[in-house]
């Protein structure tokens, strides 16, 4: 639409009505000047939003959580070795309460408290690697399973990161799709047909014909930047078997896990994963930034969970 076309009809977006006018009409005029102006704050605040891309905290009407707040301040006036040189995987206590925190059996997850030990059967604290947020999380998780020249099946729409991380080992992505008429689901059919077209190379080995594995995992984003998808248990359990059938890993990345509307439930992968006989490795990525209002903390995990 040009506004400045003399003497023509136009269907102008402030008004949602046609309007005759000519550019000798002042009242026009002022009416364009109007409309430019909004677009530019429309702009501004648009650019500023970008900036500010997935931190809760960006207009400082979601303040840290209170309990994080707690923590860290009694940590910093903690008599003994509070400041010093810590293991490189994290604090035996906080590696505790990610590893509870975690727990498939742990049906009190929230109330983790950061002293007591994991139960039998549960994610061990040796499963848990701290790291520099959930950024950190998945750079750890998806250098262990990619090489050069391997593959990793990732959402689309999805997270940038994933492909950032996986490129600059010399590996790639294959996007599968996520099915915006059905809850934005993993289109587990095109799953299938990325996986018959890439899974394996044909190496010659002194003339034998061996397979090699060249998608090394899918990862999963639940609940998802940028749909908001959460995924039903069964669509996680379906994702399970899928893994299973084609012996990948799960990266899962639960950043968001928990942050859901009433009418939702959050299923951490891995206690799905659990309950059908932990068949598929799952290594889940997840971190303080979200839950508990706090990204520039910088403190994420991975958690590995295997048979
Ligand atoms: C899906 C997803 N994964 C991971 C991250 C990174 O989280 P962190 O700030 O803990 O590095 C984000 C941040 O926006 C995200 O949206």
């Amino acid at each position: 639409m040009n506004p400045f076309i003399e003497n023509t009809s136009h269907f102008h977006p402030l008004y949602s009505r046609t309007v005759h006018r000519s550019h000798h009409d002042s009242s026009y005029f002022i009416h364009v000047l109007l409309f430019y102006c909004l677009h530019g704050i429309i702009t501004i605040i648009a650019l500023y939003n970008i900036t500010q891309l997935g931190d809760p905290t960006a207009f400082g009407n979601l303040p840290p959580c209170p309990v994080a707040l707690e923590a860290i301040e009694s940590a910093l006036h903690a008599k003994g070795h509070a400041a010093g040189y810590v293991n490189a995987c994290g604090i035996p206590q906080a590696r505790n309460a990610i590893a509870q925190f975690h727990n498939p059996n742990n049906k009190n997850a929230n109330k983790a408290s950061s002293s007591s030990a994991p139960a039998d059967g549960a994610a061990l604290s040796d499963h848990v690697v701290i790291a520099n947020g959930c950024s950190g999380a998945l750079e750890l998780a998806l250098t262990a399973i990619l090489d050069p020249g391997s593959i990793l099946l990732v959402p689309q729409p999805g997270f940038p990161l994933y492909q950032v991380i996986a490129e600059s080992h010399g590996a790639s992505v294959v996007h599968y799709r996520l099915l915006p008429d059905q809850n934005w689901e993993c289109d587990l059919q095109h799953l299938e047909a990325l996986v018959k077209e890439y899974h394996t190379q044909v190496v010659y080995d002194d003339g034998d014909e061996t397979q090699t594995p060249v998608i090394r995992g899918i990862l999963v984003n639940n609940p998802s930047n940028p749909t908001g998808g959460v995924f039903s248990r069964k669509h996680l359990e379906d994702l399970v078997q899928f893994a299973k059938k084609y012996q990948l890993p799960i990266v899962a990345d639960e950043v968001y896990g928990d942050l859901v509307f009433r009418s939702n439930t959050f299923h951490p992968l891995a206690n799905v994963a659990d309950s059908l006989g932990r068949e598929v490795p799952v290594i889940t990525a997840s971190g303080l930034a979200k839950q508990y209002l706090v990204p520039g903390w910088r403190v994420g995990w991975i958690v590995f969970q295997d048979k």
